[in-house]
């Protein structure tokens, strides 16, 4: 072969690799929430606009599942891999397999309790900074005595166990305010309506002066629980909850609820933009990269509705 063929031959295999397509695997928690919805749609969303192939799994709240989609996505031998965890522990065997073969995973939302060896990067905001936000509201918006009702999100994942530490670190230097039930709700609006129609039962209704949420969806089920137990949320009982979905700006906006912290759901460019630029051989990549997200009252709930919903 001269050179001349040789040059042409490099030159067609270096323009193959310059379209080369991307594949990435994603492997979700589900389609719990108003905010996952959002994210799993910006994961596409983004991933069709850069021309990337995205294999999606809904994982369904459960973690084996999530494992089973991530072994997949390595005999599939993909690109990258993402994992927007469901619960922290359990994860180190499945990304050692993912690094023996060579494939970056990138960590989203939810952490994991595993060596950072064993990931590229996290992308995700602060929960616990979340809780401590949530509860500064009640402390500025409630003198008297204030008894609450928490709804956990699911058990062992970041977003629960953060939110309610940094929301518990405020209160407990104020003696007005106390937890008086606590239980999980799965981040879904129908365990939410059911567990906080328990706790409308369990306790004297008229004593409750807020209810805690750790998400908007399980907020708007409890919503629901304490509007048929004759009661008027949002001034009877207090609302206070993370995410800022649009649903919850419409209750907002009705004088529903009270207060919501954001989380960003748009988790795409950061993820692909961290992924491209890997695969282009540049690894001075952060091992945490931080999205934040403003508290939204009633005051500006209408407006934020409008934008949020077209
Ligand atoms: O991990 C983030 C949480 O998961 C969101 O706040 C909630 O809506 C979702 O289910």
């Amino acid at each position: 072969m001269n050179i001349k063929t040789l040059a042409m031959m490099s030159l067609l295999l270096l323009s193959q690799n310059a379209v080369a397509e991307i594949v990435v695997g994603f492997a979700q928690v589900g389609s719990e929430s108003g905010w996952r919805t959002n994210f799993s749609n910006d994961m596409r969303e983004e991933a069709k606009q850069r021309g990337i192939t995205l294999k999606f799994a809904d994982s369904q709240q459960q973690q084996a599942n999530q494992i089973r989609a991530v072994r997949t996505f390595i005999a599939m031998r993909v690109d990258a891999i993402v994992v927007a965890p469901v619960v922290e522990t359990g994860w180190t065997p499945i990304l050692r397999q993912a690094q023996r073969s060579d494939i970056p995973v990138i960590i989203l939302d939810r952490n994991i309790r595993a060596d950072e060896d064993l990931y590229l990067t996290r992308i995700a905001s602060d929960f616990v900074e979340e809780g401590v936000k949530a509860a500064q509201w009640l402390v500025e918006n409630e003198q008297g005595e204030c008894r609450v009702v928490e709804l956990q999100g699911t058990v062992g994942s970041t977003a629960a166990i953060d939110r309610g530490t940094g929301f518990n670190r405020v209160i407990d230097k104020h003696d007005n305010i106390t937890i008086v039930r606590s239980q999980t709700a799965e981040f879904t609006r129908n365990r939410g309506k059911e567990v906080m129609e328990n706790f409308l039962r369990a306790e004297d209704p008229y004593s409750i002066c807020a209810l805690w949420a750790h998400n908007d969806e399980m907020a708007l089920g409890a919503i629901q629980a304490i509007k048929e137990s004759g009661l008027a949320p949002g001034k009877d009982i207090k609302v206070i909850s993370v995410d800022g979905i649009p649903d919850y700006f419409l209750a907002m906006a009705n004088g529903l609820a009270n207060v919501t912290v954001e989380l960003d759901p748009h988790l795409g460019a950061p993820t692909y933009d961290v992924i491209q630029r890997y695969l282009k051989g540049d690894t001075d990549i952060p091992k945490l990269i931080r999205t934040t997200g403003d508290v939204y009252t009633q005051a500006t709930a209408a407006e934020e509705y409008q934008k949020r919903s077209q």
